[in-house]
């Protein structure tokens, strides 16, 4: 399986920070943002990773990662232009998956626990996705599955009055039907392709599996979550536990 980070957007939450930089670069704990997903997808095994950014930052992005060796993998980079949202930004690893399973992650989801029983997990699917969801105190701010008591029903993005608190996080497993179904979508009234119509299409063909997070969880976008990413990561000196 191989892995896709998207890197890209314009971090505006967390201006002046991102003036100059790209959010993903920016510290939590010792490192670089972006050395978390790459180095959580080196620990499931994943190590033939596709970064993509947008052209601004790639220079810096190239600086700061290199061919991958120090960090254990191999990286192949692709620019997004615009911000056309992240079903746009994965449409991009068409050629790099080569009709093979990806495993993606949202270059600013801090996971405190290995995601490689996740990862282990989909391996065992026949086919279809996964998704991965937390409980959390703000579900507003994310994609929020509703269930019975076996599958996914819907996934509502960024919804007011959000049904349940589990949010998806940003780590997705897909098999090769992903690129199909991301040509299929239409934009959300935000103007971007989302991620969520995506995995609605695969519930629609009922192939979405999940499993619900066990460690603790962040994004980092938000001055907030930033400030928690740091606490996760200072807290093991950036070391992800089993
Ligand atoms: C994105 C996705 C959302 C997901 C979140 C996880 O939102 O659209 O479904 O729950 O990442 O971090 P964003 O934070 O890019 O607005």
């Amino acid at each position: 399986m191989k892995g896709v980070i998207l890197a890209g957007g314009k971090g505006t939450r967390l201006y002046p920070l991102t003036k100059a930089t790209n959010k993903h670069l920016l510290p939590v704990g010792r490192e670089p943002m972006v050395f978390h997903p790459i180095r959580q997808m080196v620990g499931a095994g994943i190590d033939d990773i596709l970064v993509v950014t947008s052209v601004d930052h790639m220079g810096e992005m190239v600086n700061c990662l290199g061919s991958g060796v120090d960090l254990g993998c191999s990286l192949t980079y692709k620019v997004q232009d615009g911000a056309l949202g992240i079903a746009n930004a994965l449409s991009l690893a068409e050629g790099f998956a080569a009709k093979g399973p990806i495993c993606v992650i949202l270059g600013d989801n801090i996971f405190q626990r290995s995601i490689a029983p996740i990862a282990a997990s989909f391996r065992g699917q026949d086919k279809g996705a996964r998704v991965v969801l937390k409980s959390v105190h703000d579900p507003e701010r994310y994609g929020v599955a509703a269930l019975d008591e076996q599958h996914i029903i819907e996934i509502e993005e960024k919804p007011k009055a959000p049904k349940t608190s589990f949010a998806v996080v940003g780590l997705y497993f897909y098999d090769d039907q992903v690129f199909d179904i991301i040509r299929g979508i239409v934009p959300s009234a935000r103007g971007e392709y989302e991620i969520t119509s995506v995995n609605n299409e695969y519930i629609a063909r009922h192939q979405l599996r999940y499993d619900v997070y066990d460690g603790e969880w962040t994004d980092a976008g938000t001055f907030e979550s930033l400030q928690e990413a740091n606490r996760l990561l200072h807290a093991t000196s950036n070391e992800i536990a089993p």
